[in-house]
């Protein structure tokens, strides 16, 4: 029987912009103030992962201890950078296609959400000018567990009260695949194959792929 899917959950860096390589700037930046390398390897690690989450992570690596208020403080410094990164973005950086593509499904009547771990989300989707394409955002400032804990997901489903295994995610993130898979639902990586291996199958990007093809390769 062909899936009908009733929900796509998209996560918004890496998948609908590419501010990916916004936050690997800042941190990087924030990694070398600290003394502690940081390579592309480490940024991949952290997509997906919440900013206080790839704040342990650096740290981690770096065998470092620090109180909360450095903590704090050492977050703010990079979210003050990355804000200044993103703060010239516009619709110019929007995936190819993504836009078109959430239009054929909301045509279609399936339900679209957010589902991201960044609390700059509302921020960007109104820099790029797509916020009113989401039914449902679900970002950093609503969740407890960051991914690869499905939190973002499961909510995103409840809000049109739809099955995990009926919706699908969208996630250029190992974390995001994980907490998809950990969460039930059908999961289609975006970018590189072999990184998001646990995916079912894995786009370049939207510009050639149709709702016909989801439901295909799904079913
Ligand atoms: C995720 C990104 O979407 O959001 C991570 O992949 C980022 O790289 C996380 O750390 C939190 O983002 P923000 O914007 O709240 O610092
Ligand atoms: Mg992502």
């Amino acid at each position: 029987m062909a899936f009908s899917p009733q929900a796509c959950l998209f996560d918004l860096d890496g998948v609908i912009v590419d501010t990916a390589k916004y936050h690997f700037i800042g941190w990087q930046r924030l990694a070398e103030e600290l003394g502690v390398p940081f390579t592309v390897e480490d940024n991949e690690q952290l997509k997906g992962v919440s900013r206080v989450g790839s704040l342990e992570y650096i740290l981690s690596k770096g065998g470092l201890d620090l109180d909360n208020d450095t903590k704090v403080r050492l977050m703010d410094r990079k979210n003050a950078w990355y804000l200044d990164l993103v703060s010239a973005m516009g619709p110019d950086e929007l995936f190819p296609g993504v836009v078109e593509f959430i239009d054929s499904l909301r045509a279609s009547g399936i339900h679209v959400a957010l589902g991201s771990s960044s609390r700059n989300a509302p921020l960007i989707l109104n820099r790029c000018g797509i916020a009113d394409r989401f039914e449902t955002v679900i970002d950093g400032n609503s969740i407890t567990f960051s991914k690869p804990d499905p939190e973002v997901f499961l909510k995103g489903a409840e809000a049109f009260g739809a099955e995990p295994g009926r919706c699908v995610v969208f996630e250029d993130a190992v974390s995001g695949v994980e907490a998809a898979l950990n969460g039930g639902f059908r999961i289609i990586g975006v970018g590189d194959a072999e990184a998001l291996a646990q995916a079912e199958f894995v786009i370049g990007g939207f510009e050639h792929f149709s709702l016909q093809d989801m439901v295909e390769r799904l079913s």
